[in-house]
């Protein structure tokens, strides 16, 4: 079972058990053990390392009498001496890099079984990157049908059903698909290994993300051979739970060191700048005079160390919201690695799917890669469908520093208004109306004072776009153009109101909720907008934190008055309707339909099958999700309609 508990756009942090009941917390490693070798001994990787989770190949085992043998008799947790979860991998991997293998999926399956491996591999067909497309179709289709066999064969075990397709999306996408269909337990994307060797990283991504958008999300998904500590950001980022490791023993026996930002041989480093504690006391010099076999232990040690130090870091990138950032930060490590951050541009739209609508922390900008991140889609998306320009004329104010622009702006914007301009701010997002400026993302963010020209021309570029599409009948440039005689009245906070309003809801839905005579209640202490009072019902408040609101109630059903359904809404099953009515989460498995167009953490509003509002809350799946998930929140609900 694989439980998700925090996330980060297609990110996860989850919690996989085993039919076993063994437990495990993705995103998570699992280092390959040659059951020949034993660079490092399993128990060492479970007790010193932390290791929860590995990955050996009963292919090996099963080919070696005397392993064979002792598999079977103690099982393999016995023989190997590990508590933890253990993976097997079938051969698929021998026959990529030697040739055929003799065996049968059937009689690799039954093994699998026979030694007690928590999660067993299908004997699939890896396909290469250099294949025709006609031969990688007819693989998938061999690969489709051992592993619809070793469903109908694996009892308890659980089951690796490896998603295949070359460089091909299309066949990715559908193989992914019809995987996602089969009773399978893990998602392995497969046949990746030599993308990644000869630095292939945007295919990678192409990959990945083609084989995401037809994966089961329940179920993690392995990118099968990956495990370099400068690649797991990436992988994360696209939503990869699993990687594994034969690296970091490999590369060990020939005294390669592994880092963030790559491998290094021993022979060519300058110094010893680690402070792992395999390394810990020792010096290049003394490293290099090593005795093998120590040495190998001890490299192998190191990298285990770098991958074990990365993934922590990606977990706590992960619950901070801010993994992009140490994607960004991790692919410029190596320019090919840059290729695959520019690659993931053309997959802005998707991830926009799942980005939150906004999250705790500022976002930082690394460089113009950061406009690919699908915040900045989001934004400009909404702005030129949902911004409704208050005046018939615009003024242009430059970037600044201080944010939200009103404060260092104060007198600038005041002097616009009075003149019956609509300030609007140049900014690195593109144009900032004065009534968003405190709205997340824009208040939220840092981005570097001396501008780079891809951002700056790109600001402009769209900004002038914006200008001309929203029909200004003038526009000026500074506040020294603006005439200073200005009396035209307006409600700086009715304007933020209504604009933030727009954002959030749509124009129609606004509408609804700042019907007749509105009336704002602002906090004392800042003069932030709290309260949204229409009519004497109070519809919306605004968050201090992000600028934006929590629907209520009352607001909920003047939305669902003035919208024809789906819009957002998320109906539950009759059986639910009573507890989220008093206030209770609404599950995926009792959700029966929902608007397609619902992103991560937006306000929502739950409705009983005759769209009757009973509850509203925030979104914790995407539609996409809902549909598929058997378990999990859909909404968190705040506030049920009978207990206001
Ligand atoms: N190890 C690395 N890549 C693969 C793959 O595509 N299939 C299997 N079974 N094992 C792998
Ligand atoms: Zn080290």
């Amino acid at each position: 079972m694989f439980e998700i508990i925090r996330r980060d756009g297609l990110a996860r942090i989850g919690r996989f058990t085993t039919t076993s009941g063994r437990t495990m917390e993705t995103p998570a490693l699992f280092p390959v053990i040659n059951p020949k070798i034993n660079t490092v001994p399993a128990r060492e990787l479970y007790d010193k390392f932390g290791f929860k989770s590995l990955i050996t190949n009963s292919y090996i085992i099963k080919n070696t009498p005397d392993l064979k043998e002792k598999a079977q008799e103690l099982g393999l947790h016995e023989m190997l001496d590990f508590p933890g979860i253990i993976m097997t991998d079938s051969g698929t991997f021998q026959s990529h890099m030697y040739g055929e293998v003799e065996l049968t999926n059937e009689e690799i399956i039954e093994f699998q079984k026979s030694i007690g491996t928590d999660i067993g591999t299908v004997l699939d067909i890896f396909t290469e990157p250099y294949w025709t497309k006609e031969q990688t179709a007819k693989s998938i289709e061999v690969t489709l049908e051992r592993t619809q066999q070793a469903c109908d064969m694996k009892g308890d075990m659980m089951l690796n059903g490896v998603a295949q397709g070359s460089i091909y999306t299309d066949l990715r996408e559908d193989c992914a698909r019809r995987m996602a269909t089969m009773d399978i337990d893990v998602h392995p994307v497969g046949g990746i290994v030599p993308l990644m060797e000869q630095y292939r990283y945007a295919e990678l991504v192409d990959v990945v993300m083609s084989s995401k958008k037809g994966l089961n999300p329940n179920r993690p998904v392995h990118a099968f051979g990956a495990g370099h500590p400068m690649v797991l950001a990436l992988l994360a980022l696209m939503g990869c739970d699993f990687f594994d490791s034969a690296s970091y023993a490999k590369f060990a026996r020939d005294d390669r060191m592994m880092f963030v930002d790559g491998t290094f041989r021993l022979q060519d480093m300058e110094s010893l700048d680690c402070n792992c504690p395999a390394c810990r006391g020792h010096t290049l010099e003394g490293l290099r005079k090593m005795e093998k076999k120590a040495k190998t232990k001890l490299i192998a040690e190191h990298n285990l160390y770098q991958i074990t130090q990365e993934l922590a870091l990606v977990r706590r990138y992960i619950k901070e919201g801010r993994l992009w950032e140490l994607a960004e930060i991790r692919c410029r490590a190596h320019p090919a690695l840059l290729n695959a951050l520019r690659r993931l541009k053309e997959y802005q739209g998707v991830m926009e799917m799942y980005d939150p609508i906004s999250r705790e922390g500022a976002i930082f900008y690394t460089g113009p890669e950061s406009r690919n991140r699908p915040v900045f889609k989001r934004y400009l998306d909404r702005l030129g469908t949902r911004y409704v320009p208050p005046t018939r004329k615009a003024a242009v104010f430059p970037d600044c520093q201080g944010k939200p622009y009103s404060r260092p702006y104060a007198e600038e914007f005041d002097k616009a208004r009075r003149a019956g301009y609509t300030p609007i701010v140049m900014a690195p997002f593109g144009p900032v109306p004065a009534e968003l400026d405190e709205m997340y993302p824009l208040a939220q963010s840092l981005f570097p004072e001396i501008m780079d020209d891809e951002t700056e021309t790109a600001s402009e570029g769209i900004t002038y776009q914006f200008l001309q599409m929203m029909g200004f009948e003038s526009v000026v440039f500074g506040a020294e153009n603006i005439p200073d005689d200005g009396t035209e009245e307006f409600d700086a906070n009715l304007l933020r109101a209504k604009a933030v309003s727009r954002y959030q809801f749509g124009i129609e839905a606004t509408e609804a909720l700042f019907r007749g005579e509105v009336q704002l209640v602002t906090s004392r202490k800042t003069g932030k907008i709290r309260n949204v009072i229409s009519d004497g019902e109070h519809v919306l408040s605004m968050r201090a934190g992000d600028g934006m609101y929590t629907l209520k109630m009352e607001g909920a059903k003047r939305i669902v008055e003035a919208c024809p359904a789906p819009f957002m809404r998320v109906q539950v099953m009759d059986d639910s309707v009573p507890f989220v009515a008093e206030g209770r989460n609404a599950f995926a498995q009792f959700v029966t339909d929902c608007d397609p167009e619902i992103r991560l953490m937006e306000e929502v509003i739950v409705v009983d099958r005759n769209d009757t509002p009973i509850a509203t809350g925030r979104a914790f799946l995407v539609p996409f999700e809902i549909k598929q998930m058997k378990k999990g929140m859909a909404v968190k609900v705040r506030s049920g309609s009978s207990d206001e």
